[in-house]
């Protein structure tokens, strides 16, 4: 099968790093999609007889152990899922993970403690990366890469135990791999892109590459009161990153030489403060144009989108990054949704790329099956498109 460069698993000790880093709130998961997309693999090992042991990371702890970013919860919410138990040793490395390798039999399941509670995984001395990885290394006959949200990172449990191991790409990372490519070699057009979230500077390469490929450009979330700063417009309290007004403007400079359609939101939907417990929200409508000094953006106004709706229409490939407002809260969830409804009508490929939209369009409750593609991955889903080599696929191609 899939798994051919590996020989026959049954009997063997497979490594498989998955991405299981899911939003938390205490122990209980809000949003278990990574578990769900690293079912398959899991499964298929354990049925054909491997002794699969899983790897992974939760949040960024910074090299020791933290009970908030334990892996405990998901090993239950695994379990559940795959309707087999899922072991769970204490720590990644050492005598709990030893002896849960150790009782293993052929087609269980063990999940190890938090990868990156040990110094080694993420850090950026190759020596140490390496000693940590030799431990990984030990405890597997084999390995087997499927944590597609952390290709684009060269830490020991992605990069270095691959070095160390027979491996294989897992059916996640192959169907994301698959996936992406369609968007990056010759997409099939209109190609219209949708980013929103936070931070213009989270997101630079993935513009300043798609500027290039793209047909449409739609912008939305935090990252558009910079892009409207840059036209000199006044963005009131809203989100702005002053030492990226330059690059927003060269981008919409370039965007016109290129032929790019930039699309930005022509009203915005705003209150005095952001979302609290305490407080009810007070949304207004204003045009982008007029943000009052007083307010703060948290949305793309409805005219806006049923824009983008129909900037969206006749697209055959959709990227979508990022969500248009803050859609936690319900008054400030439209423009996201406006956009989520619009993919969901693509006569051609969408695609939901980033944690945040990916979330988003299960947590305003639409059908998974209604898009082409949701990825899991969200850094590394950016830097696909950016056209970046990915070590943690390149490791596997070597
Ligand atoms: C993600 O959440 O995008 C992945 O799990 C990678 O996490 P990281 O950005 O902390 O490496």
């Amino acid at each position: 099968g899939s798994y051919s460069t590996l020989g026959e698993v049954a009997g063997k000790r497979v490594l498989v790093r998955s991405d299981l880093n899911v939003p938390l709130d205490g122990t209980r998961i809000t949003d278990d999609g990574r578990v769900r997309a690293s079912v398959p693999t899991i499964r298929e090992l354990a049925e054909a007889g491997a002794r699969v042991v899983v790897v992974a990371h939760l949040g960024r702890p910074k090299g020791a152990p933290e009970e908030r970013f334990s892996l405990r919860p998901v090993a239950a919410r695994l379990g559940e899922l795959l309707g087999r138990p899922v072991a769970f040793a204490s720590d990644t490395v050492g005598t709990s993970a030893q002896a849960t390798v150790a009782d293993l039999e052929d087609g269980e399941v063990a999940l190890l403690e938090n990868v990156r509670f040990n110094p080694g995984e993420t850090s950026k001395d190759e020596a140490e990366r390496g000693a940590f990885a030799d431990q990984l290394a030990a405890l597997a006959d084999a390995f087997v890469s499927d944590g597609f949200g952390v290709v684009h990172r060269k830490q020991a449990s992605v990069y270095d135990v691959a070095q160390r191991l027979p491996h294989a790409m897992g059916q996640l990372v192959s169907t994301e791999v698959g996936v992406l490519r369609r968007l990056t070699e010759e997409p099939e057009r209109p190609y219209v892109v949708v980013l929103g979230g936070s931070k213009v500077s989270d997101k630079l390469g993935v513009i300043d590459n798609l500027l290039g490929k793209a047909d449409k450009l739609l912008i939305g979330g935090g990252m558009v009161f910079t892009f409207l700063r840059a036209q000199g417009h006044e963005v009131g309290k809203s989100l702005l990153e002053e030492d990226q007004l330059d690059t927003c403007r060269s981008y919409l400079e370039r965007a016109q030489q290129s032929g790019v359609e930039i699309v930005l939101p022509t009203d915005v939907v705003v209150d005095t403060a952001f979302p609290s417990g305490d407080r009810a929200p007070e949304p207004r409508v204003v045009a982008a144009t007029e943000i009052p000094a007083d307010a703060l953006g948290l949305d793309i106004g409805p005219e806006s989108g049923a824009a983008f709706a129909d900037a969206l229409r006749d697209a055959r490939t959709v990227f979508w990054n990022g969500p248009m407002g803050v859609f936690e809260t319900d008054e400030f969830a439209g423009g996201t949704r406006a956009v989520a409804e619009a993919l969901t009508k693509i006569d051609g490929l969408s695609v939901v790329g980033g944690g945040d939209s990916a979330a988003a369009v299960r947590t305003l409750g639409f059908d998974e099956s209604a898009f082409g593609h949701i990825s899991t991955g969200g850094g590394a889903s950016l830097e696909f498109l950016e056209g970046k080599e990915l070590p943690g696929i390149k490791v596997l191609e070597d």
